[in-house]
């Protein structure tokens, strides 16, 4: 716990070099207050269960953001030990050296946990169905995290993308450029997510309760975050094209027409009831999050 407010609060970014972690690397000098060390694999390899052990003993946090995932979803069926080690066994190795220490881990994990039959919006409450390796990875990091220290905040998100990494915006556009026409799923319905966004709620949410504003028992358990609004790819796809003035005809197929190798849940929208709630946050409309990215 952090107590002096005149120095800063120490906050370790792990897996800062994917598309959320270099949203944070950019949001540094908007929040003074925090000082961060950031650290890719290379400096600090979560699924090294020593090197974490070492790493927490030898410097201080008032927090720690976890960033890192084993986020392949198709390749996770073919490789369940690599999902396991990164999604879960890292998971609980850095809760457990947050526990050791006292501190919060904030950790991020997705609406695949939820891939059932339900089409109204999913309430953290919810039963959960993960169908696929990477899924059940996720959610079993959860609560390995979870149950390694108390003091953990999951945020469940969907849909991310950032002008960094690989995502579906990346690769719309690119494929927008090079091609006359595209297929995209349009029974696959949920909601983009700007990184950026989720990383500056995730800073104001330490903030507010550094200020007060909000109990420090509230910053555990788990919380939805996404962007407004509901879409289907195929209308992400649409609107990603309109935004960027780029000609390309899409045609709308049927997810069984698009076979993967791991299965995505048909309806997966979030309700963000809680965190509004709780943390007064407001929420951008995804194509608000969208235009925001693209003028970047
Ligand atoms: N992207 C989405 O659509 C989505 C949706 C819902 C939830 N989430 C969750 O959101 C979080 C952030 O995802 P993201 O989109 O930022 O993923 P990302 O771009 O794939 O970034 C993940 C980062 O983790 C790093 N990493 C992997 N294994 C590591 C290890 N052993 N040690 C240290 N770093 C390691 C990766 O580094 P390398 O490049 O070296 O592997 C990569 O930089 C994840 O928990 C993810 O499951 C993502």
């Amino acid at each position: 716990m952090h107590s002096n407010t005149d120095t800063p609060i120490r906050i370790l970014i792990t897996g800062a070099n994917g598309q959320l972690g270099r949203e944070f690397r950019e949001l540094e000098r908007a929040y003074p207050a925090f000082q961060f060390t950031f650290t890719g694999r290379a400096e600090l390899d979560v699924t090294q269960k020593v090197a974490i052990k070492a790493f927490f003993e030898a410097q201080t946090y008032d927090y720690c953001i976890n960033c890192a995932a084993y986020t392949a979803v198709d390749k996770a069926e073919s490789e369940p030990e690599a999902a396991q080690l990164g999604n879960v066994d890292a998971v609980r190795w850095l809760a457990e050296a947050c526990a050791r220490k006292g501190i919060p881990l904030v950790h991020y994990s997705t609406d695949y946990v939820y891939h059932n039959q339900q089409n109204t919006p999913f309430q953290e409450g919810d039963s959960t169905a993960p169908q696929s390796v990477y899924a059940r990875t996720k959610l079993a990091g959860e609560q390995a995290a979870q149950a390694a220290n108390p003091q953990t905040l999951i945020l469940r998100t969907s849909w991310v993308y950032a002008s960094f990494g690989h995502n579906f915006v990346k690769t719309m556009l690119r494929l927008g450029r090079e091609r006359d026409e595209l297929k995209v799923v349009f029974d696959q319905v949920g909601t983009p997510t700007y990184a950026r966004g989720l990383a500056h709620a995730t800073l104001q949410m330490i903030r507010k309760v550094e200020q007060g504003e909000v109990a420090r028992d509230r910053l555990q358990g788990i919380y939805h975050y996404s962007d407004e609004g509901v879409c289907s790819w195929y209308d992400f796809a649409l609107a990603i094209f309109e935004l960027a003035g780029i000609e390309c005809k899409v045609w709308p197929i049927e997810t069984k027409d698009f076979p993967t190798a791991a299965a995505r849940p048909p309806y997966s929208v979030l309700n963000k009831g809680k965190i509004k709630a709780v943390f007064g946050l407001e929420l951008l409309h995804w194509r608000e999050g969208l235009r925001e990215m693209m003028a970047r």
